[in-house]
């Protein structure tokens, strides 16, 4: 039987076109955002007021019309304003908040910076969804870890020392006494060495299996001055060394194992009787239909490129994806023996669970 062709809604099409010119465009200016703001562009523009482009590429040792153009992009996307009068443009001061200020929570480059380097590894992620074979953390371009830290960074820092670890039944009292803290699948160790600057008697040590990610934290550690009581070793989550922690911690890492409940059993027996797991996953309903909004699709297309394939490429690969929510996780911990977990805090970025023997 022949089948009919569907019948076309012209404003169903017209507004997903719409839709899709405004992807294509901000697709492309994610590397426009990269450049900005690896040049400074965005951090001259939040210090300068309205300005030509030929003032801008004065003031960042760059060329005329190659920040015109980059302006007039920035212009359509709503990223600076421009006035045709004076044909200056503008950083308005919420974009320089979210573009140019490292410390704000608000802050996105390192976003940019992770989804840029991700894709740099589009051939082989689509061989990889024909052959099923995974593909690691380490295999990826280096600016998929140090724009992971970026990405995550502002969040943690408006959030771990203020409200989590607070949130966490008698772990801020241990931590400022002196407590031995471990933060698996540390990256370039953001986290580890905000708990260090903030609780000076306690000693950390963050792991990862990545050489290159423990090398850099290493190097941002020793120029915070955090030596004393930081220190970074390479170590999966399944076996790194050490017990009696009073405080073990896993950021945006769990998910990404491939054996996530023998990670966890290994926390188990790492942790002191009362000890303490903090995870901290990237926030998700348990449901798909729960997750269909942009920060979930952010979430899917990230745990797509990097997440998912990183599992598969470990062993078991059990591929829980950035998506897994709170009952799969639950399910990870309850496997693993532990028989305490509640949800102490979220953010519109992460959820975060204590987790007790
Ligand atoms: C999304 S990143 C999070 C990094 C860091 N915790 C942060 O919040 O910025 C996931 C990290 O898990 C690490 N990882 C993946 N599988 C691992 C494993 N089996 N053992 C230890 N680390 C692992 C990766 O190398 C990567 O650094």
């Amino acid at each position: 039987m022949a089948v009919q062709a569907p019948v076309i809604n012209e404003d169903k099409l017209n507004a997903f076109m719409g839709q899709v010119v405004g992807e294509l465009g901000a697709t492309v200016n994610a590397g426009l955002i990269v450049i900005g703001d690896k040049l400074g562009l965005y951090k001259a523009m939040a210090q300068s007021g309205p300005i030509t482009p030929g003032e801008l590429a004065d003031k960042t040792g760059t060329t005329e019309r190659y920040i015109r153009e980059w302006l007039n992009a920035q212009a359509a996307g709503g990223f600076v304003e421009y006035n045709p009068e004076t044909q200056r443009y503008l950083l308005p001061a919420e974009q320089a908040l979210a573009l140019a200020n490292e410390d704000s929570p608000a802050f996105v480059c390192g976003a940019f910076e992770l989804a840029t380097a991700t894709l740099r590894s589009g051939v082989e992620i689509q061989s990889a969804f024909q052959s099923g074979a995974g593909f690691g953390w380490h295999q990826h371009d280096i600016g998929v870890s140090t724009g992971c830290e970026r990405f995550f960074r502002p969040g943690y820092n408006a959030n771990l020392v203020s409200s989590w670890i607070p949130a966490l039944s008698g772990v801020e009292e241990k931590l400022r006494v002196g407590a031995k803290v471990a933060d698996i699948g540390c990256g370039l160790g953001a986290s580890t060495r905000l708990m260090a600057k903030a609780y000076s008697r306690s000693r950390f040590t963050g792991f990862d299996y990545h050489k290159e990610s423990i090398e850099l934290a290493r190097k941002e550690t020793k120029e915070a001055g955090l030596e004393d009581n930081t220190r970074f070793e390479v170590a999966p989550a399944a076996s790194f060394p050490g017990t009696g922690y009073d405080l073990v911690a896993t950021f945006d890492s769990l998910h990404d194992m491939g054996d996530p409940v023998g990670a966890a059993k290994h926390v188990r027996q790492a942790l002191a009787a009362d000890g303490t797991w903090l995870v901290v996953e990237p926030i998700a309903g348990d449901k798909v239909e729960q997750n269909l909004n942009p920060v979930g699709r952010a979430y899917y297309a990230f745990s797509t490129f990097l997440c998912t394939p990183n599992s598969l490429s470990q062993d078991v690969g059990l591929a829980l994806g950035a998506q897994a929510g709170e009952k799969r996780i639950h399910d990870v911990a309850t496997a693993a023996g532990f028989t305490r977990f509640r949800r102490v805090a979220e953010t519109p970025f992460n959820a975060v669970y204590e987790v007790r023997p």
